[in-house]
């Protein structure tokens, strides 16, 4: 009998210490992979000085920065925060203490930051946004850029990512999606489509404003994209609710967060409040783009 308690022991044994191995050899896969070095041909953006592109980068920041990194840019403590995960905090873009201006040394590590998702040294950013930011033409990157340098300094220290040993092993398991850097295409130089109500300058604000992180690559809706919370967004091509809507009842929804059949958009999910300050003819563009794509039935899990 006791000789079959020293076996079990010796298995339990062996077992839990392999688990405890395996658990190590992921943690420093996912360590290396974290702090990985990248580097990129340069873009040598131009950054304009004339009031109508800064005015232009002020307008996109609003609709497309401020939600995550704060009304006034100084950046959001616990930003994203799961107990047993970590947690992460937006960067602070002004020229304070603690933030971006201070700490960039040239108008590359902006680009390096948007367009590929690496800090100045090249290690991966987890700004889930560069999926969409790296479609952000010379043009409109450059005036988001020269922008965000003319924003009022804000003194704030913000820690960035603060990821636990089980993130990390979580992701090099996959359970937790990939660093953006790892995703994105990295072209050097991008170009816009002409600014207009059609259906390509839909397509190219669609890209550009996440909203296919939620409302998936095809537009028919998907999960959401923090891990933590459960919930499906709609789909949006014209096999969902969308294809009985007027551009106006659109554009409404978009700006009021109420839908043409009265329900009220969840802000925590749907970001309607940030995207509600587009332009009139941006969400016109977008529609025209949303009604133009193939009908897709709804995503489902
Ligand atoms: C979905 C949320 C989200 C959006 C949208 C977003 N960011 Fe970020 N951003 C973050 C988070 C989170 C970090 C911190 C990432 C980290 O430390 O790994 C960050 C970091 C940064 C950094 C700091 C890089 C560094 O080296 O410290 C810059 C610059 C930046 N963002 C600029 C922008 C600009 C400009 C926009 C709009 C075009 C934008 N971000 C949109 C969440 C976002
Ligand atoms: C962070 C995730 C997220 C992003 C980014 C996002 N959406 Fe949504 N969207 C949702 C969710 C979730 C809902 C459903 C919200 C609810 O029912 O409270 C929704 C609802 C909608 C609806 C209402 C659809 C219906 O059938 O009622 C429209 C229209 C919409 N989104 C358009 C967009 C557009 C256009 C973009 C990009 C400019 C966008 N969304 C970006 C998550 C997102």
């Amino acid at each position: 009998m006791k000789k079959v308690f020293k076996w079990i022991g010796i298995v339990v044994g062996s077992l839990v210490g392999l688990l405890l191995v395996a658990g190590a050899v992921l943690y420093l896969m996912g360590n290396s992979r974290m702090n990985k070095t990248y580097d990129f041909p340069p873009s040598n953006i131009a950054i304009p000085t004339d009031d109508a592109s800064i005015e232009f980068g002020r307008h996109r920041v609003e609709s497309l920065c401020a939600g995550c990194h704060g009304p006034d840019l100084s950046g959001i403590e616990n930003w994203f925060s799961a107990g047993p995960l970590g947690t992460i905090d937006s960067a602070n873009l002004t020229a304070g203490e603690g933030g971006v201006g201070q700490e960039f040394k040239s108008d590359e590590d902006y680009v390096r930051a948007i367009r590929h998702g690496i800090d100045p040294e090249g290690k991966p950013l987890f700004m889930p946004a560069v999926s969409s930011t790296s479609y952000l033409s010379d043009e409109d990157l450059g005036a988001i850029i020269a922008y965000v340098k003319t924003v009022p300094p804000v003194d704030h220290k913000t820690n960035g990512q603060n990821f636990t040993p089980l993130a990390k092993i979580l992701y090099v398991l996959g359970v937790l999606p990939q660093m953006p850097v790892e995703t994105v295409s990295h072209e050097t130089h991008v170009t816009a489509p002409e600014v207009g109500v059609s259906v390509e300058y839909g397509d190219y604000l669609v890209n550009t404003n996440d909203c296919r992180i939620c409302h998936g690559p095809e537009m028919n809706g998907g999960p959401f994209p923090d891990p933590t919370k459960t919930k499906i967004s709609p789909n949006l091509t014209p096999g969902g609710e969308l294809a009985f809507w007027t551009e106006e009842e659109f554009i409404n929804t978009m700006r009021t967060g109420i839908t043409p059949s009265g329900h009220e958009l969840d802000p925590e999910f749907m970001p309607w409040k940030d995207y509600g300050k587009m332009y009139d003819d941006e969400l016109k563009a977008i529609f025209l783009y949303l009604q133009s794509i193939p009908s897709q039935p709804q995503y489902t899990e």
